[in-house]
């Protein structure tokens, strides 16, 4: 899938090394954290490639002008509990002290539509570009209502930059229509998804593999 709001991480063989260690079904639960925390490390990379920045020009030791550039504006974390918190330290390691919100939502049985749980964001988030953390994207219903709370919060959708290991194209079509500004960072489009949502071919329940609950 070619979009232009779609930032596809470069398809070369380091990353498919690293998607074929995660996607085993063999590989144990210590590699498997190592090695999505490699690939979750080159999203939020890719990620600050799409944020906005002025120029700014540095004198080396050379005394020789750099002309380069400095990032405009701030940024935040949200993570999509459980799964999303995952992707915190990865987005610390990158950039020292970043605020992070978290957000649960899940799934309402009466209604069967995603209900909101929890929310607590920064208090500024509005005046933040913001990186909203959830490494699989199926059906995109949590992502969606996420994005609602963080419009309620002020967040501009053209700032909110969707962060996530493996997409379905159903959940990025459907997310494409609802928010016509949200851009994607994302490693891998699959196929579909399974009667259950789960995608495929996939990885199976991140959250229960990162985490050990499986
Ligand atoms: N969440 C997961 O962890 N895996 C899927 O395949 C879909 C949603």
């Amino acid at each position: 899938m070619k979009h232009p709001r779609v930032h596809l991480l470069p398809q070369n063989n380091q990353l498919k090394a690293l998607m074929s260690i995660i996607r085993s079904k063999d590989t144990a639960r210590g590699d498997f954290i190592f090695y999505s925390d490699r690939v979750i490390r080159l999203l939020v990379e890719e990620g600050l490639n799409h944020l906005p920045v002025v120029p700014k020009d540095v004198i080396t030791p050379m005394n020789e002008k750099y002309e380069g550039v400095a990032f405009q504006g701030r940024i935040c974390g949200v993570s999509i509990m459980r799964a999303g918190e995952s992707m915190e330290q990865g987005l610390r390691d990158v950039c020292t002290g970043v605020r992070i919100g978290k957000v649960l939502i899940q799934r309402d049985e009466a209604t069967a539509q995603p209900k909101l749980y929890y929310s607590k964001l920064p208090a500024d988030i509005s005046d933040r570009w913001v990186l909203l953390l959830d490494p699989m994207l199926a059906t995109g219903g949590s992502a969606s209502k996420c994005i609602e709370v963080l419009h309620e919060s002020g967040v501009k959708e053209d700032r909110i930059l969707f962060i996530n290991l493996i997409c379905s194209p159903e959940g990025v079509k459907r997310m494409l229509d609802l928010f016509p500004k949200l851009q994607f960072v994302t490693a891998e489009i699959d196929e579909g998804m399974d009667d259950r949502k789960f995608i495929v071919p996939g990885l199976g329940d991140f959250g229960d593999r990162y985490f050990g609950t499986s």
